[in-house]
């Protein structure tokens, strides 16, 4: 293009942009409305497969996928999640071959969810050294020891009565001022900082606290420093909201609340704003890798935290049941899975998502091979 071209069609790109080109004008802004359609013809981009590939401006990678796997007691357990075909609850021999398969296909990372052989209203299993986690952390480590293991620091597959903490209950209440039942914060600390030193024991890479209690990032890297683990990093859940999207997950992780529900704690899907003082918290008290969580229906909020926080890697959560909805529809064969997958990792990733934590991710790192 000549200079005076580049001018035109930036003029003209610009008014397109802005708002559609109206029709009423001089008849000098018309005829350069009509050379300038003529010269913007961006099918051009799109002719042959090897100018898509050149301009394409979000790539996927198995390295970019995270795979997330349940644990559970016991040895050769194999058993089907319903609502998540493809998911299974492990024991941990099962488990860590699943995550070299993962790791051959060219994943990098699984986060590890357990499933304890016994609750109580403390879970006290959560934090236990010789517990689920700490041997699938060996199994897994001892098959494939270059695979990044991330961990889920919670309570609520832990607990009877199924709340990601210790609550506010018995007579009198703990603390007499909120309502029974309620997630009492400092107390759960107290007890996040245990599975976090327990994991990092056991040989984690990177903890992953998902409870949303305040000030769980500072607690918990407080604690990994003063044990000797100021090297080891935090994903932190820094914007988890309380979503309809978990429900095939409790069913894996075993970890529905017996009552209640979780908003006194997880985030309004309504808030954005919110979401960016969540995040900046858990900037300030020493997360390493931020997390939107589900992915899908908070794209915007994944944008918003990718250009408000360029200094920190961030990870979308594509949760149960945004992988449940998936598969029934292709079950049904309503969607054709492939595209339809690899299409909605690549929206995660466009989106600003750095990494994807997906069921799929075994799956689409062998189709992206
Ligand atoms: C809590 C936790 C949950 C998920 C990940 N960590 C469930 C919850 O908050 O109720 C959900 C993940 C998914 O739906 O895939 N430990």
């Amino acid at each position: 293009m000549t200079p005076a071209e580049t001018s035109v069609a930036e003029t003209s790109m610009r008014e397109t942009m802005r708002e559609p080109p109206m029709r009423e004008t001089s008849t000098e802004a018309s005829t350069e409305a009509a050379v300038a359609e003529q010269a913007l013809r961006p099918r051009r981009l799109r002719t042959l497969p090897g100018l898509r590939d050149l301009v394409r401006e979000t790539s996927l990678a198995p390295s970019q996928l995270i795979y997330p796997l349940f644990a559970v007691p016991g040895r050769d357990v194999r058993t089907p999640v319903q609502s998540m075909p493809g998911v299974f609850q492990l024991s941990v021999e099962h488990l860590a071959e699943e995550a070299h398969q993962a790791a051959a296909l060219g994943v990098r990372a699984v986060l590890l969810f357990g499933i304890p052989g016994s609750k109580d209203a403390a879970g006290s299993e959560s934090h236990a050294r010789d517990g689920i986690i700490p041997r699938a952390i060996a199994a897994v480590k001892d098959r494939s020891p270059d695979l990044v293991v991330i961990t889920d620091v919670c309570l609520c597959e832990y607990t009877d009565h199924g709340h990601c903490g210790i609550l506010n209950t018995g007579d009198p209440r703990p603390v007499a001022a909120l309502p029974e039942g309620y997630v009492l914060n400092d107390e759960t600390l107290e007890v996040l900082d245990l599975i976090a030193l327990s994991h990092a024991e056991a040989g984690a890479d990177v903890v992953a606290p998902s409870g949303m209690m305040d000030g769980m990032v500072g607690s918990i890297r407080r604690a990994l420093d003063g044990g000797g683990y100021a090297h080891l990093p935090i994903l932190s859940y820094a914007v988890k909201y309380a979503s309809s999207f978990y429900g095939p997950f409790r069913e894996a992780a075993q970890g529905a609340p017996k009552f209640g529900d979780r908003r006194s704690h997880q985030m309004d899907p309504a808030n954005a704003r919110e979401a960016l003082k969540e995040a900046a918290l858990d900037v300030q008290e020493g997360a390493d890798l931020l997390m939107v969580k589900p992915a899908l229906p908070y794209l915007d909020i994944v944008r918003q935290l990718r250009d408000r926080f360029p200094g920190h890697p961030l990870a979308a959560y594509n949760v149960s049941g945004e992988y449940a909805m998936l598969k029934a529809a292709c079950a049904n064969g309503w969607l054709e899975e492939k595209r339809a997958v690899l299409e909605v990792l690549t929206s995660i990733r466009r989106a600003g998502a750095d990494l994807v934590i997906t069921y799929h991710a075994k799956e689409a790192a062998r189709w992206l091979k």
